[in-house]
């Protein structure tokens, strides 16, 4: 990066900026990634320009012949970038005037470098967001196939993180689903309204040229265009929405992560997460960490700081455009590469992971997991709810005394506390007994599990 270049922007001020301020106030740094966008608008700028007449054909022409060659450049890592040019936009624009010479100093008309970023900065979004769903959509797959294949595998569910009632572990994993569908619904709807066009805005009032905004926002392929200039050069809440999705679909990530870690810790057991996603301790050979579920629980902190960071930039900024809006581009940057990172990452590892059965069912085996399904089954002989509720109490009160599961009582156990119970009660006090009997939709019967993932997959 040279600090050579002559500015583009300075005529009015007599003494030359700072070095330090040039260096503080530029964005070239960050913002140099948004150089596809940037070249695209502009070319979609020009081609208006000329459609008006504003430009002659010729004039288009050579500037954007000039663009295309500066994005090869860039591609090609030839492009010299310049803090005295201060930010992405003006890198390109020196570099399109010392390219192609006068013709190169009429792009800017009509176009201020405020409507300029905003679509710069809408059109990388806009860019970013089908990646993401590609990711989101990956892992999703992941889940279906993991809930496919552990339909039938039984896991003590928890509440208060204490055995609650055994599940399958395919309804588990349709439960991360359920999450990440409406994740994708939050992204399909921030999308739209990222997809509105700011340029023609201008500095702030719009411009005295006879733009044509339809002409541009076509060739763009923008679906709206922003109706007010002062708005259009000032919104931020696009970006604000998408970092509220990724901070919704960091929370799950995170929560997922966290059931991982415990999942795989010893005392649990459940499940293996695979040699490539783990890393060994340098001074504890025994060792397997979780680090994958571990740093995006981790990093979902940062997408929640950079969520804060945009709020706060904004809520003091009066209308329209100010330098503070600068700001805005390193928390979003960030926050889609997290995204990205944590999203495929995940669904790497789910695809390797392995399910260990015989630990989870043992697990569901111990803490009473079938007592509610007792407390049904004297409901349906005739005995109220509350009464049952303690029947059943009594019952596992008795099988801790004498270090039995439910199912390991026997029929004269059972019937010291109720009349009611015959010989039937067995199997309702199966593992598979209890998930099969929970039979309706949303229930983890692993006959409707089976059912959510068909539906799922249909609606994909
Ligand atoms: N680098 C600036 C930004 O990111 C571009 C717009 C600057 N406009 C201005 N009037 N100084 O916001």
């Amino acid at each position: 990066m040279t600090t050579a270049n002559k500015k583009l922007s300075s005529a009015r001020l007599t003494q030359p900026t700072n070095k330090f301020v040039e260096e503080f106030t530029a964005s070239v740094q960050f913002d140099q990634r948004m150089f596809r966008q940037d070249i695209r608008g502009s070319i979609a700028h020009a081609t208006m320009l000329a459609e008006v007449k504003v430009l002659t054909n010729d004039e288009r022409d050579q500037i954007i012949a000039g663009l295309q060659q500066i994005e090869q450049e860039i591609e090609n890592d030839e492009f010299e970038w310049s803090i005295a040019q201060e930010d992405v936009h003006m890198n390109i624009e020196a570099r399109l005037i010392s390219l192609i010479g006068e013709v190169g100093k009429k792009l800017h008309t009509g176009r201020s470098r405020n409507d300029q970023v905003a679509t710069d900065v809408r059109l990388y979004l806009r860019d970013m967001i089908e990646p993401i769903n590609h990711q989101l959509s990956r892992l999703q797959e992941a889940l279906l196939n993991v809930a496919e294949r552990e339909a039938d595998t039984i896991m003590p569910g928890f509440t208060h993180l204490q055995t609650a009632q055994p599940v399958t572990f395919g309804h588990h994993m349709m439960a991360w689903y359920e999450m990440l569908v409406r994740d994708a619904e939050r992204l399909d709807d921030c999308a739209k309204r990222v997809d509105s066009m700011p340029l023609g805005a201008a500095a702030l009032a719009g411009t005295t040229f006879p733009i044509d905004r339809e002409v541009t926002a076509k060739l763009l392929g923008f679906e709206r265009i922003c109706q007010n200039s002062l708005d259009a050069v000032s919104d931020r809440d696009f970006a604000i929405e998408f970092n509220s999705f990724a901070s919704i679909l960091m929370m799950h990530l995170s929560r997922f992560s966290e059931e991982l870690i415990i999942w795989s810790s010893a005392q649990f057991d459940f499940v293996d997460l695979g040699d490539a996603f783990c890393t060994g301790s340098s001074i504890m050979p025994q060792k397997k960490n979780p680090d994958v579920p571990e740093l995006i629980r981790g990093k979902t902190s940062r997408v929640y700081g950079n969520m804060f960071n945009l709020l706060t930039l904004m809520k003091n900024q009066p209308l329209a455009y100010n330098k503070d809006n600068q700001e805005d581009k390193e928390p979003l940057f960030d926050t889609i590469d997290t995204l990205l990172g944590s999203l495929r990452v995940y669904a790497d590892m789910m695809g390797a992971i392995t399910v260990k059965a015989d630990n989870m069912r043992q697990a569901a085996l111990r803490g009473y997991a079938t007592a509610t399904d007792l407390a049904d089954y004297l409901v349906r002989k005739g005995t109220p709810f509350r009464d049952a509720h303690e029947v059943v109490g009594l019952s596992v009160a008795y099988g801790i005394k004498h270090k039995k599961d439910l199912s390991e009582l026997s029929l004269e156990e059972l019937q010291q506390f109720s009349a009611h119970i015959e010989q039937d009660v067995f199997e309702v006090l199966t593992l598979e007994g209890s998930v099969a009997a929970r039979d309706h939709l949303g229930g983890t019967a692993p006959n409707q599990v089976r059912k959510a993932i068909q539906k799922a997959r249909t609606n994909r």
